[in-house]
């Protein structure tokens, strides 16, 4: 890492005093070995030199911004500069021409986006009260210490825990190791070239810190192996990842099945963004109620043909930026899987099911104002057209926990509602 080797002027002076503070420290005891396993969950002991790999951390993450806005929940987004983002550094992007804006949209059935309609509003985050990023610059929500200490190693920080996509026809030994629950829809057996979905936009119940309650798309490519490539957008509550309960816009990548590429947003290398007003890992406001205002976000993701970068677009006018294609072996050509739906964990830690909530925390059946949905969905086809998926499938783990109920109707196209409470009579 080149991080101490970039102090400029501004940070001469703190990473000197870094320097003084911890070097003494570092150098003084024989604990210093254990620098893989970072801190002990959230407690903020550690060695020395843990810290001062977390100090390097956040200062790889944090860029200097050219202003910083305070949102209400907390957060602080950098504006920073578009050059100076992380995925710069990225070994297969170091000499990457940067692409403003994509090169290719899909086309296709103008499903729900000529007219807002009454139960479908704009996008917005929270931070937006306080202020804007200036053009040039990309809003980036800042890590702070206590964020990297509550994950298990500084390298695990901003990675999903392990293996997490939901797998309808799972090989035989590796069925629920992981403990995650789906309810999910899916197509397969063609080649896809990009997804589209609405998605209602909720704040279930998280359980235990340590699980999470997620909705979003998934573009996978390979198989359900070791070199999975996946990309992923939605919305989340994650308590570990954010300190709080807020629900955040989110992506996700891995070109190795969760292992050693890949995380959340822009916590490593990787995902280019151009867009200066929507800050991935921001809390999305405001949200549904239940039997009351409905607010839902569209996502669409997509491969430019020439280029081969994965783009992203939320609501209908803000291209975010683009995954781009050196990240990846098999989405390289084109995703084999497509999936909607619901994600959460179930770590049973007083040895029932958890009680998280995935969606509203109400099943499928109740519908519209009650149950959560993904409606408008789409894949984008061989002929770059956004297309209705054909033979949809769906996958639940345990359908008395969380379930989907799939449907097609008028100006919703291709629609489902999904989720539920997790723990109850039938889900002990
Ligand atoms: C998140 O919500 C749970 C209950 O749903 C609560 O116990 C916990 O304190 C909340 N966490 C934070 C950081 O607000």
């Amino acid at each position: 890492m080149a991080a101490m080797l970039g102090c400029g002027k501004n940070w001469v002076v703190m990473c000197l005093c870094l320097f003084l503070l911890l070097v003494p420290l570092a150098c003084g005891g024989r604990a210093t070995i254990s620098t893989e396993t970072a801190s002990n969950s959230g407690t903020g002991s550690g060695t020395s030199s843990q810290r001062l790999d977390v100090q390097k951390h956040l200062k790889n993450l944090n860029r200097p911004p050219l202003k910083s806005i305070k949102s209400p929940d907390g957060d602080i987004i950098d504006c920073v500069h578009v050059s100076q983002q992380p995925a710069f550094d990225h070994p297969d992007l170091k000499n990457h021409k940067i692409q403003m804006r994509p090169n290719f949209h899909p086309e296709g059935h103008p499903f729900g986006e000529s007219k807002i309609s009454s139960n479908s509003k704009p996008l917005t985050q929270l931070w937006h009260k306080n202020g804007r990023c200036p053009e040039g610059t990309i809003p980036i929500r800042r890590t702070k210490k206590d964020d990297i200490l509550r994950a298990s190693s500084i390298q695990q920080f901003g990675k999903k825990k392990q293996r997490s996509f939901p797998q309808p026809k799972p090989l035989p030994d590796l069925i629920s190791q992981s403990g995650h629950q789906h309810a999910i829809v899916y197509v397969e057996g063609d080649k896809y070239y990009g997804a589209k979905a609405t998605i209602n936009v909720w704040d279930p119940k998280i359980q235990q810190p340590n699980e999470f309650s997620l909705s979003q798309m998934w573009l996978l490519g390979g198989t359900f192996g070791q070199d999975l490539n996946s990309i992923e957008a939605g919305w989340q509550v994650s308590p570990d990842l954010y300190g709080d309960n807020n629900t955040r816009l989110f992506t996700y990548w891995t070109s190795d099945a969760y292992q050693a590429t890949g995380c959340y947003n822009l916590l490593c290398s990787g995902f280019i963004q151009i867009n200066s007003e929507i800050a991935l890992g921001a809390s999305i406001y405001p949200l549904s109620k239940y039997s009351s205002s409905q607010y839902d976000i569209s996502i669409l993701v997509w491969k430019d043909p020439k280029e081969g970068n994965w783009w992203m677009q939320f609501g209908n006018d803000h291209v975010l930026g683009y995954w781009p294609a050196p990240l990846f072996s098999y989405l390289t050509d084109s995703a084999s899987m497509i999936e909607w739906g619901g994600e959460v964990v179930n770590s049973e830690s007083d040895g029932q099911h958890t009680s998280t909530q995935m969606g509203s925390g109400h099943f499928a059946e109740e519908g519209f104002g009650k149950s959560s949905y993904f409606k408008n969905i789409q894949i984008v086809d061989g002929d770059n057209k956004l297309r209705a998926p054909k033979d949809l499938g769906t996958y639940t783990e345990q359908d008395s926990c969380y379930n989907v109920k799939t449907g097609s109707a008028g100006d919703w196209g291709n629609y489902f509602y999904y989720g539920g409470p997790g723990r109850n009579p039938n889900c002990p």
